[in-house]
């Protein structure tokens, strides 16, 4: 495996492979990004994992600086994925001096985690579209955890003609359903074992639905009457939504997206299911 911290030296690197599949990840890594990164090997041949803490998709106030890093350790987790090539370029690499294009990719970005973080989806859109055009991958690999990412990436590369395939992979769990993420870090022993609130009132809405309840906002409801239990856990949202637009629902139909998100003291945790 070869690590790159430049463009350049990925690029030299990059040209002795035909097909890539990249995944892009901000580090940290556990089970849920090595899972993308054995897919992404087991589909393409060979696969690239982008490392990089990217400031422009942190508000101020957000946890840019204290966002857990740990490269070695991601070096060998990654190493033993299968990973043929990492980059992991500085943020002076990524937005040089003088360095002001942003991409903004329109109305899903204002919704769910776009309406409590406006700025977001605009960085996490021009930096996913800097790394597929640098790693030139033909398939790119991301998480249904991050649903609204994913329906923004497939919109940042379905209108700009990105010549790369987005490929969604299914939520990695801990044993009692609380969705990896590396931000559970940042979680208590107490507000670790309280997390798996976010599990058990998304399967309260999928019950309810599967007896039959077509209504959204009973489903809303439901998954209202489980987090209220949980009295420590500050609600953001709660969504039951059309998995392309992101317009809330009336009518729950096949597909719809149940989404949350939930404040743990200064930690926001969220998860969704598919219905
Ligand atoms: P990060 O949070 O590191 O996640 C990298 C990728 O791993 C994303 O596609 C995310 O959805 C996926 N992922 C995270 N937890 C997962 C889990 N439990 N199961 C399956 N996949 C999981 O998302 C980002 O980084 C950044 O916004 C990025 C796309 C890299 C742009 O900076």
């Amino acid at each position: 495996m070869k690590t790159c911290k430049t463009v350049a030296e990925f690029r030299a690197a990059r040209a002795a492979l035909p097909a890539l599949g990249v995944v892009p990840t901000m580090g940290f890594l556990h089970e849920g990004h090595l899972s993308l990164v054995r897919r992404a090997k087991a589909e393409c041949g060979a696969a690239a994992v982008t490392i990089f803490v990217n400031p422009t998709q942190f508000a101020p106030h957000e946890d840019f600086s204290r966002y857990p890093r740990a490269l070695a350790r991601d070096l060998e987790l990654v190493e033993a994925a299968g990973a043929d090539l990492v980059f992991a370029p500085d943020v002076s690499e990524m937005y040089p001096e003088g360095y002001d294009l942003r991409i903004e990719v329109g109305g899903v970005t204002s919704r769910l985690e776009g309406a409590v973080r406006p700025a977001h989806f605009s960085g996490v859109a021009t930096v996913v579209a800097k790394l597929l055009n640098i790693t030139q991958a033909s398939r790119a690999y991301f998480g249904q955890k991050d649903a609204q990412q994913c329906v923004v990436i497939r919109k940042l590369a379905r209108d700009l003609n990105l010549p790369c395939e987005i490929v969604v992979c299914p939520t990695v769990r801990e044993a009692d359903g609380l969705a990896m993420s590396s931000r559970n870090a940042y979680l208590s022993p107490e507000q670790r074992e309280r997390a798996t609130v976010l599990y058990r009132a998304l399967s309260a809405a999928k019950a309810r639905h599967e007896a039959g309840q077509t209504r959204a906002e009973a489903l809303r409801a439901a998954i209202h009457d489980v987090l209220a239990e949980t009295p420590e856990a500050g609600v953001d949202y709660v969504s039951v939504a059309d998995p392309d637009t992101l317009e809330e629902l009336d009518e729950v139909k096949d597909g719809a997206l149940v989404s949350l998100a939930v404040r743990f003291g200064p930690t926001r945790l969220i998860d969704n299911f598919l219905l």
